[in-house]
Formats: C-alpha cells, structure tokens, sequence
C-alpha cells in the first residue's frame, strides 16, 4: 500500500498556493530565542571599531558592550558568547586567566547590568597568545595537556566572574572532562560546557581572525582542528565530549557542514549548536552590498538551513538583523 496517492490527486502546490497555508505546514521554524550573538570586547574606553571585513561588527570596549548587551536582550536574542582582546599578549596567555582581564571585568559588569541575558565565553587561548596559538607552543609543537592546564584556569576565573556557561574552542584533547571536574571541583556544578566538539580546520575563519586579532604568527590549526574531509570523525568527537560532560555540542562551521550538524543531532539527540561563522557572514555582505543577491532573504535562508539540519541553537553574526526582521513579521 502506498500512503500517498499520485497526481492528478495529489497536488503539492495546494499548500503552497497562499502564505496562511504555507506556514501552517512549515516543518521548521526560527526565532530569536534560537539565536546566540558573538560580541568581541577591547580594552578603553567609548571604544567601538567596526571589523573591516564584518561590516556590523564592532570590537566594543565594556561601556559600548553594555550597550549592545541591552539592545540585543531587548531583541528577544537570550545569549551572548564574549571574546577578549587583551591589552598585551604573552607566549603563555596569561590574560586568558588574570582575574581582572577584559572578558573577567566584562562578566561582571554585564552580569550587574544586564543580569538576564545568559553570558557564554569562548574558552581558548589564541586571542591571548603572542604567536596566535591556542596552546602553548614548544619547539613547533603545540602542546596538548600543559595546554589543557591554562584552559581549565581560563574556564575556572570566567565562572568565577559571572559566566553562565563556557565554551571550550580549542580542540584539544580531555579538555572538557578536565574543564568539568575542576568546575565541579570549585562549586559550579550547574555551569554547563558547550564545547565546541566539531570544530574543523576552516578557511572560513579568515574574518574572526582580524576582528579577534588571533591569526597565528605561524603555521597553522591544523594539528588540533578537524580535517573538513572527515565526517565520521565528528560523531567520535562528539561522542568523545558528550562522555566527559558536555552539556550541548556545537558544530563549527555551519553552512559547508550542514550533513554533520544533521548526523550529529539524529545520532545523539542531545542539544545541538552550529557556529554560522565569521566567513559565511562575510560572504552574504559583501555579495549583497555589490547588489548580487538579496542579504536579507540569503540570510533568513541560511540560518533556517542551519535550523532544517538539525540545530537547536545557532551562534550567528546575523542575530541582531535577524531577530529585528522576524519582530517586524512578528
Ligand atoms: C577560537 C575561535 C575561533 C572562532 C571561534 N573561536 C577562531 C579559530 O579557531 O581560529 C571562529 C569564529 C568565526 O570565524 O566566526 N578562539
């Protein structure tokens, strides 16, 4: 028996022919309590420097970032992931753990000033290293588990200024177990980790790179990030995270990974983010600023892509734009 019947019957433009009924059969929908914003924070004063290559984007100094903290809460957008930019860089990253760092004094002011937003941080330490990496370097060799040791103290010193959740974007290897037992250890056990569990080696980063002025000074990531030919190796990985205590696993980047993010979610049910990344925005406004497409409905269409394969949550450069075009829809 089939359980369709066949044309002439069946008439799949009957639910198309009027907005009422296509929305009522949407099988996927977006709203801004699905959106996570990614603001990058400098040290000053009245500081607010649009990235050149993200039109949008701005490195906010913490009074400006206050600012936008507000106005994205007012959007309906519930998150936020920080990244810092600190005054100096060292070989070890020493700012990444300094108690009065720029994410550390940018926590606690949000947290007394918009105390309902959720307040995520990037845990790694190439913003904060001299060369750029995400670890501590030793004759050409990133190191792993020495590595891991600053992690846990980056993630320890954000929870211990305010972070509700941390996110982990190194790649390394044990760090969300060693980032969970030490949180637990310290009394945050209701912190969750998002990690960043498929994290692939990706061009599309080359943006983020500039506005969190972390290009490594040499060589490159790809000794920690993923390899984009593999597929199989994401569901370890996740697999590997969810084990040692991950809370929702993310797949980074969104778009040319859209299969991972749908095997992901299908395989493990668990909550799903992907990372729309630096690059992807990039594309959609400079193509859209030459007139070449339409960035408004690319992006909606995008980001319902991300939401079709499986995301729970998407991180998302769009997020404000987003959420202001679906409040006018309302
Ligand atoms: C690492 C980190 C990166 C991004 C998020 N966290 C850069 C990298 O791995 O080189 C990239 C995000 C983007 O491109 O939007 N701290």
């Amino acid at each position: 028996m089939t359980p369709y019947s066949e044309f002439p019957a069946a008439r799949l433009r009957r639910l198309r022919m009027n907005p009422a009924f296509r929305a009522m059969v949407s099988e996927t929908r977006l709203a801004a309590a699905d959106l996570i914003y990614p603001l990058f924070v400098v040290p000053g004063k009245g500081i607010r420097n649009e990235v050149s290559s993200m039109p949008g984007v701005f490195q906010l100094s913490v009074d400006e970032l206050v600012i936008e903290a507000e106005e994205v809460r007012g959007l309906g957008i519930p998150a936020v992931i920080l990244f810092g930019i600190p005054e100096k860089k060292d070989e070890v990253g020493s700012e990444a753990y300094n108690e009065n760092g720029i994410i550390q004094t940018a926590l606690q002011t949000l947290k007394k000033q918009v105390p309902e937003l959720v307040l995520i941080t990037d845990v790694c330490l190439c913003e904060y290293t001299s060369h750029g990496h995400c670890g501590i370097v030793r004759d050409g060799e990133i190191l792993n588990d020495e590595s891991v040791d600053l992690l846990v103290r980056e993630a320890l010193s954000h929870a211990r200024a305010g972070a509700d959740m941390v996110a982990p974007s190194d790649m390394f290897d044990g760090r969300v177990g060693a980032i969970r037992r030490s949180l637990d250890d310290a009394g945050f056990l209701h912190t969750p980790i998002i990690s960043y569990a498929a994290k692939y080696s990706s061009a599309f980063y080359g943006p983020f790179r500039e506005a969190a002025e972390s290009t490594p000074a040499f060589g490159d990531r790809r000794s920690h990030q993923m390899n984009p030919a593999n597929r199989a190796e994401a569901m370890r990985e996740v697999e590997q995270d969810l084990q040692e205590g991950a809370d929702i696993v993310m797949v980074k980047p969104a778009l040319p990974y859209l299969d991972v993010i749908a095997e992901v979610k299908s395989r493990f049910g668990v909550p799903t983010a992907a990372y729309n990344v630096s690059g992807e925005y990039a594309m959609i406004k400079a193509a859209s600023r030459n007139g070449w497409i339409d960035g408004e409905k690319v992006m909606m269409e995008t980001l319902i892509s991300i939401r079709r394969a499986g995301a729970d949550l998407i991180l998302t450069y769009f997020a404000k734009e987003a959420a202001s075009l679906l409040r006018e829809r309302g």
